[in-house]
């Protein structure tokens, strides 16, 4: 049997990534492709319960390595109970948010270094890098914008400074730069149903192809 692909949607906060990615999932469910729709944590037990942790506004003590660790030991977990099985059973896995996050938010978000952050990731996910990456882009301050909008709770993260932010955005373009071949960049700016179609005719045509 194929194993299946791997497909990750990152963007920053108020990309619509989730919207996207639940919407891409089910469309070709209905098609009859065989998806799996997952994002970190997963609804894996051991793997929310490090998630809770990490963005409880009430933990404004935490170090940056200490959130780097905890973000990796999660998809750690995400990883070998859920992602990994699926594969192998040639499903096609969509995991809202994974490494690339980390290396945008802790990397560059919290400054701890790309390659800082890339190593003890490297530890956790041993290779298992995505086939493919949608990266929903959509500048800082739009992704604000929609998160005060549209949410009445914002964690530990979306509480963050418009700098860090910021550096999350740019943070993000490295990465689409150190991982070319990897990306599939669509503009996240346009409406919802518009980004839908885009990301949609992306994945197919990976599936497809
Ligand atoms: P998520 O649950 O995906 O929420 P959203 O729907 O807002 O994208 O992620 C919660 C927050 O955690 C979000 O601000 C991004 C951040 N995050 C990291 O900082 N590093 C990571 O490795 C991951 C996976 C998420």
């Amino acid at each position: 049997m194929n194993r299946g692909l791997f497909i990750t949607f990152e963007g920053p906060d108020g990309s619509g990534k989730t919207t996207v990615s639940t919407a891409v999932a089910r469309r070709l469910q209905e098609e009859g492709y065989q998806v799996l729709y997952t994002r970190e944590p997963g609804g894996i037990d051991i793997a929310e319960q490090i998630r809770r942790v990490i963005l409880d506004p009430a933990n404004t003590a935490m170090d940056a390595r200490t959130e780097a660790l905890l973000y990796a030991a999660s998809r750690r977990q995400h990883l070998v109970e859920k992602v990994l099985p699926n594969l192998e059973k040639g499903i096609t896995v969509i995991s809202d948010r994974f490494v690339d996050s980390s290396l945008a938010y802790q990397g560059c978000g919290r400054q701890l270094g790309i390659e800082e952050v890339m190593s003890i990731n490297r530890f956790a996910i041993e290779g298992h890098m995505p086939d493919k990456t949608i990266y929903l882009d959509v500048d800082a301050e739009t992704g604000l914008e929609r998160i005060e909008k549209g949410r009445t709770y914002l964690d530990r993260l979306d509480q963050e400074s418009r700098d860090f932010h910021q550096r999350v955005y740019d943070g993000y373009h490295t990465v689409i730069e150190r991982y070319k071949d990897r990306m599939i960049i669509l503009d996240a700016s346009k409406a919802a149903e518009e980004v839908i179609e885009d990301a949609y005719n992306a994945v197919k045509g990976l599936l497809d192809a």
